[in-house]
């Protein structure tokens, strides 16, 4: 690899922010859009009144990250245009990875408890904002520390101690009352297997194989469910790992063309690894679940759904889902996706948005499946 490869990649890899979890398509208003949990003339469903749902919390990467990486001096930050151009004019990007709406903002809504699940270190938040739900993820981190430490934002551990110190604010009985019915949404592992093992092989020194480093990645995944367990967490979402190889970063890097128009080219081989930590993960979870007296821990599968759209790109409005909207497509994230590059015109017309992160169109459509698939549970309808 030329060094100016390398560094890029290097670069690249600080701002994997990655992830590319329980994503979506197809934004409101779309003709391909899936069906949701909002009625068509736009009043609330059932879903929205008779649940006993008071809160959404969110951890992982930056896939569910609405601003916390504003504070952090990290590449890895997304309030900047072109990011945030969904949202009305006026709007400041908030930080949000996409161009507008995240998976949890959908969730939040469905459910009748907010318009958006706001970034805990937002520096407008109060207490009343937070009861009803933050997220504390931190775009660029993963499972594994290194990957976090790597581009300097928020472990999942320290993600984790902000909720506690969230808890200790609310105060008994209120605290335990919301941990115990509130939404814990988790995605997380991507950046770790991209940064730390196809881009920068470091973790390949301890784990030669990626199985072992997928073994690694999942038993830390449990004792973070187990920590907020034992914080009184019951309800959870688990987004298992998107088809990496279809990243349009990690086809660049591969340095496979790009499709011209969208579908083919994902690097197999990182798909096919993907889905066998993918069904480890899934086993893993529902043992944790059964051994865990009170707790629903369910697995969302987000690379069936994201596969599909780059396969079937039409049922989702998608004329492109091989390059991102920002700039080329192909390398542009983060600190690198700024205005002074070419956009894209119509971004609902495209699966990702940067080289690595869905649009809203996306996350709209996984939002709508994981709402009907996985919400539905815990409401009476
Ligand atoms: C906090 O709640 C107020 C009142 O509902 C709302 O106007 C504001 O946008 C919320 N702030 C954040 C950061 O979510
Ligand atoms: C669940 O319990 C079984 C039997 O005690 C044990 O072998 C297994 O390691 C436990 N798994 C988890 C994820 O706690």
């Amino acid at each position: 690899m030329a060094p100016s490869l390398a560094t890029t990649a290097l670069f690249l890899a600080a701002l994997l922010v990655v992830s590319v979890s329980p994503a979506a398509a197809a934004r409101s208003g779309s003709k391909h859009a899936i069906p949701t949990a909002s009625s068509s003339d736009g009043k609330p469903t059932a879903a929205a009144t008779t649940h006993d749902i008071p809160a959404v919390f969110a951890f992982g990467d930056s896939t569910l990250d609405p601003g916390n990486n504003n504070r952090l001096l990290t590449l890895v930050r997304a309030d900047h245009a072109p990011y945030g151009r969904a949202f009305p004019a006026g709007v400041a990007p908030s930080g949000r990875f996409s161009d507008g709406k995240l998976i949890t903002d959908y969730i939040v809504a469905a459910l009748g408890i907010k318009d958006l699940l706001p970034a805990y270190h937002d520096h407008g938040l109060t207490h009343a904002n937070a009861t009803t739900g933050v997220s504390f993820a931190s775009g660029g981190s993963g499972l594994d520390d290194l990957t976090a430490h790597g581009v300097l934002v928020s472990t999942f551990e320290s993600q984790i101690s902000d909720f506690q110190q969230l808890l200790s604010r609310i105060g008994e009985p209120q605290a335990s009352d919301i941990a115990g019915k509130s939404l814990f949404i988790l995605s997380a592992g991507t950046n770790d297997v991209t940064m730390n093992y196809y881009m920068m092989p470091f973790r390949a020194l301890n784990y030669p194989t990626i199985d072992g480093y997928h073994d690694y990645l999942i038993n830390k995944f449990q004792s973070y469910i187990q920590s907020l367990y034992k914080l009184g967490a019951r309800r959870f979402i688990v987004a298992g790992m998107p088809p990496v190889g279809c990243l349009p970063v990690m086809k660049s890097l591969r340095g496979m063309q790009p499709p011209l128009s969208s579908g083919h080219g994902c690097v197999e081989l990182q798909n096919q690894e993907t889905q066998r930590y993918n069904a480890k993960l899934q086993k893993a979870l529902a043992q944790l679940e059964a051994n865990s007296t009170g707790a629903t821990v369910s697995f969302v599968d987000n690379y069936t759904p994201l596969l599909d759209m780059v396969t079937h790109p039409d049922k989702y409005g998608f004329t492109q889902t091989g390059l991102g909207c920002c700039g080329t497509g192909m390398m542009e994230m983060g600190a690198l996706c700024t205005s002074l590059l070419p956009q894209c015109k119509s971004p609902e017309q495209y699966m990702f948005f940067d080289s690595v992160h869905p649009t809203q169109a996306t996350y709209k459509a996984m939002a709508d499946q994981i709402i009907k698939a996985h919400i539905s549970q815990f409401t009476n309808n």
